[in-house]
């Protein structure tokens, strides 16, 4: 297991993909200073600018089936804020399914990605990309996303070495993958809960096709698709798309 220290690549994604397909093996890490094409979920930029955030990847082999692989997120969500809970002393909101929140502002998320999973179990792995604005300014985020994204410093008035928290996140990111592959979902699942940000708010589903459908959060399920029931009371049952928030500041951001 290593750790690839870069100080600028378009995306550590990208960097863990290619170490990946060469066989790197699970826990292997790439973390760089920025990133010049950093990528968030739904084709969305992920701004990456030096000093400012934490920008990593890892590549993880977990004993999991190919269709478990999208569980690999609430892991990786759990890593996240038990991180920062422990280098921060608060508490910050998951926003399901991949979204680091406080008080309707986004601080942080995660690009799981697989490789390989229509193939051999040993060709296959997971990347699981993480990004987090840690020390992030007033004024320091571009206009268009200023309203929604936050960073641990202006939440919390401390500064960490970035490189502590990365340390923090890839310990425990590990430590949870193998909660997951030994205790199993359900208890991920559960402790996911715990710091789960939109359970009983108001919010609005947007589709792949655009459609939208406004109700309340009703929490994940045990497959882990998110449950929500819409003003009529009937239920939907939502596998992806986006989630917009109706409370306080409309909609999430892709990141400063
Ligand atoms: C999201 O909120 O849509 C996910 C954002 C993930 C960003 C991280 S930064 C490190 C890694 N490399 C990328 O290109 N993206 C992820």
């Amino acid at each position: 297991m290593r750790t690839v220290f870069l100080q600028e690549c378009e995306s550590t994604n990208r960097v863990a993909l290619t170490l990946g397909q060469q066989g790197a093996v699970h826990g292997t890490a790439v973390v760089a200073g920025s990133q010049t094409a950093g990528r968030g979920r739904l084709g969305r930029v992920w701004q990456s600018p030096a000093g400012r955030g934490l920008y990593c990847s890892f590549i993880v082999r977990p004993r999991l089936g190919a269709e478990e692989y999208p569980r690999l997120t609430f892991a990786a969500g759990i890593a996240v804020a038990t991180s920062v809970e422990h280098l921060f002393r608060t508490k910050p909101g998951l926003k399901w399914p991949n979204d680091v929140y406080f008080d309707h502002r986004k601080c942080g998320g995660i690009l799981n990605e697989a490789s390989g999973l229509g193939g051999k179990s040993e060709d296959r792995f997971a990347i699981i990309g993480i990004g987090i604005n840690v020390n992030t300014a007033p004024g320091e985020f571009p206009p268009e996303i200023r309203e929604n994204a936050t960073s641990l410093y202006l939440e919390t008035g401390k500064t960490v070495e970035i490189l502590d928290l990365f340390a923090e996140v890839h310990e425990r990111l590990l430590l949870e993958v193998c909660v997951l592959e030994e205790k199993g979902f359900a208890h991920v699942l559960s402790r996911w809960g715990q710091y789960d940000f939109l359970k009983g708010k108001r919010m609005t589903w947007v589709n792949i096709h655009g459609e939208r459908v406004n109700g309340i959060s009703l929490g994940p399920d045990n497959s882990g698709s998110l449950y929500v029931m819409d003003d009529m009371g009937d239920t939907h049952k939502i596998l992806s798309g986006d989630i917009e928030l109706w409370q306080g500041k409309k909609k999430s951001a892709a990141g400063p």
